[in-house]
């Protein structure tokens, strides 16, 4: 598919105005997703575990208007934010061309977070990709006969244009974003459900969030990024990641949680070694960051568990483990780990199957 196929035949409908209201869900990288080309292409494939209760719930209120502007207002938990309109005007602005209904409406976007907002959790993925269902349904109503597959094609295609990684948060389990030669319909424009077999360890697996610092991140993803342009490992690190997508796919297939937990962990430290060997370099990982690691690591030789960690770009630590041994892990969790958490907070989540409508 190419970006073509996204621009809408003339709306056969009209609409005066109405309401639409989606909730979206957040998704964790096990191959990561770090650097990109224009428009929001990525440099490598990159592979999400959606989760289930870490979401954005938005409802998008439009009524007809004349005038040929952008026009539209946010609120977040009733709050007016004026400070998200840049951003969003940003968004309208890159996707106009394939939604040209925009400036046809004035928009009221309300929109509310289930994890705290100052959780140091990215609400862009989960926020962005709400966004880009809510309008995919605005659309629907202009164009009715319009399939559900082309409209969750499209709802990614439209996120990723908001935040890459928020094209991985409208379907689940598993989801693929960038080409990977080994995985037919991988496409660097939407992500899309992970198409073979996945073992039953698999199902269910959770994801428990460890709030290690619940503040402003010093450097943002876009400044991250950005960074990885003339990075003197960019082009080692792209191709290691399509070798990492590969080398999970038969380890998804046989349950190997040995071999997931190596390939995940690895991926994780990658991602912040890029940080730290860009320049200017920085350092998203707090010292608590790295004392939940080495628990980790000491807990799974000692227990044989398996249970692994990964990270995001943030110092947060998601710790990844099979539904089998979640009372062993919560256990673990609370006894030695949420000391090292902010106000001993932590998230239980876990893998989800995707945006709904409301
Ligand atoms: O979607 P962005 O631009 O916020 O980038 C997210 C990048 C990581 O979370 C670090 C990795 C990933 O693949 O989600």
């Amino acid at each position: 598919m190419t970006e073509q196929e996204f621009i809408p035949p003339s709306y056969t409908k009209t609409i005066e105005n109405g309401k639409v209201s989606w909730e979206s869900p957040s998704n964790i990288a096990l191959v990561k997703y770090w650097g990109k080309k224009a428009d929001q292409i990525p440099e490598n494939p990159s592979i999400s575990f959606t989760l289930n209760d870490c979401k954005t719930i938005t409802m998008l209120k439009f009524s007809k208007k004349n005038d040929e502007l952008f026009s539209f207002d946010v609120f977040l938990d009733g709050e007016k934010q004026n400070a998200f309109k840049p951003k969003i005007e940003t968004f309208f602005k890159r996707i106009e061309v394939y939604l040209p209904f925009l400036k046809s409406f004035h928009f009221t976007i309300e929109t509310k977070n289930t994890f705290p907002h100052s959780s140091g959790i990215a609400s862009s993925a989960s926020g962005m990709s709400a966004l880009a269902l809510c309008l995919m349904s605005v659309e629907k109503q202009l164009l009715p006969d319009m399939d559900e597959a082309y409209f969750n094609k499209k709802a990614s295609f439209l996120a990723r244009l908001g935040s890459g990684s928020a094209c991985r948060s409208i379907e689940g389990d598993l989801v693929v974003w960038g080409k990977h030669n080994d995985i037919e319909g991988s496409s660097d424009l939407f992500g899309f459900k992970y198409p073979y077999k996945v073992h039953e360890n698999f199902k269910n697996f959770q994801d428990t969030i460890l709030l290690v610092d619940k503040g402003q991140k010093q450097v943002s993803s876009t400044v991250g990024h950005n960074l990885m342009y003339n990075h003197p490992f960019a082009l080692q690190r792209f191709k290691q990641a399509h070798t990492n997508l590969g080398k999970l796919m038969p380890i998804l297939e046989t349950g190997d949680l040995k071999a997931f937990t190596d390939l995940v962990e690895s991926e994780a430290l990658t991602l912040h070694a890029m940080m730290m060997t860009s320049m200017p370099y920085f350092i998203l990982m707090k010292p608590n960051t790295l004392e939940i690691i080495n628990k980790i690591w000491a807990f799974g030789n000692e227990t044989g568990l398996p249970v692994c960690f990964t990270l995001d770009a943030g110092a947060n630590v998601h710790v990844l483990y099979p539904e089998s041994v979640t009372e062993q892990v919560l256990e673990f969790v609370k006894n030695e780990l949420v000391v090292y958490c902010e106000n001993r907070q932590y998230i239980c989540d876990k893998i989800g199957f995707g945006a709904k409508q409301l």
